[in-house]
């Protein structure tokens, strides 16, 4: 068995043991979120089903975690650093034919540049500069790899957010996010409506139509999650950047009472 190396990307060959795991119980029509509960019970199920082997074969159980576990853990941690927030085919199946925005020269999820990739956000990716980019935004804050990952699950949790990065995979960092959430509704018979935050490009990648496609991808996601409406927020000297989308300015007051900075 080849052991992992730290840092290694999802598609090494460090990580090919796991991989049939995933592909294995991978079962058509469940849910992702669903898949990756199961594929984290799995995977923790072997660790102990290994070590449960190897204290059989060499007599008393041991207490200490032995060099093979270790692999294994790690092994299992980096499959799950690299999972997804949301089924990244949800970004595929967008009916473009429906959306007014171009793109010259075209572009789309699937192809967004030379080396650039379109995803859902992975846990990994906090390695991969995310707050970088998030600072040209606003104030990110220092968060520490558990702080981010509680935060991952719990939104995972939910089902209700979809971050999307831009990622270029030559330099392995992330250049462009923006956020989708679904929020719910009593009123309108019981409706969805969207919302786009923290869209952001890397200032390196700009004019590349980069913020461009991820709002028009997430627009497009929220029709197709059945969202009544989407609606953001954004300074005014970005109103025309939104507009060129399709957005319009509404009559509504943005109004906001701040507790923290
Ligand atoms: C605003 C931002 C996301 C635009 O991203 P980008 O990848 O540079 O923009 P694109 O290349 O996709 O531009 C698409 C179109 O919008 C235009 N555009 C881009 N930024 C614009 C702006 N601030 N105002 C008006 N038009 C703008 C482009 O000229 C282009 O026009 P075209 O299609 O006619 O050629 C990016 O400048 C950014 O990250 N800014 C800092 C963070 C921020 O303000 N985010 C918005 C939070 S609401």
């Amino acid at each position: 068995m080849t052991l992992p190396q730290s840092g290694a990307h999802p598609a090494s060959p460090a990580l090919s043991f796991c991989l049939p795991i995933s592909r294995h119980h991978r079962l058509p029509g469940l849910g992702w979120h669903f898949q990756y509960r199961r594929l984290k019970k799995t995977l923790l199920l072997s660790v102990r089903f290994q070590r449960l082997k190897d204290s059989s074969l060499k007599g008393p159980m041991i207490n200490s975690t032995t060099h093979k576990d270790v692999g294994v853990i790690r092994a299992c941690e980096m499959l799950l650093d690299e999972m997804p927030l949301f089924d990244p085919s949800l970004l595929q199946d967008l009916d473009w034919s429906s959306s007014k925005v171009s793109f010259s020269p075209p572009i789309s999820p699937l192809n967004p540049g030379d080396g650039l990739v379109l995803r859902p956000l992975r846990p990994a990716d906090l390695d991969r500069g995310l707050y970088k980019v998030l600072s040209q935004l606003t104030e990110a804050g220092d968060v520490t790899k558990e702080q981010f990952r509680a935060k991952f699950d719990h939104i995972k949790r939910t089902g209700d957010y979809y971050v999307v990065v831009v990622e270029d995979t030559n330099l392995g960092q992330i250049v462009a996010t923006a956020t989708l959430i679904i929020e719910h509704k009593f009123i309108h018979a019981c409706a969805k409506r969207g919302r786009v935050e923290e869209v952001v490009v890397s200032d390196v990648c700009r004019g590349k139509q980069l913020g461009k496609l991820l709002v028009a991808t997430l627009t497009l996601l929220s029709k197709k999650l059945q969202c009544y409406k989407i609606t953001l927020e954004c300074a005014e000297k970005n109103v025309e950047f939104y507009k060129k989308l399709g957005y319009t300015a509404s009559a509504e007051t943005y109004m906001q009472c701040r507790f923290f900075n």
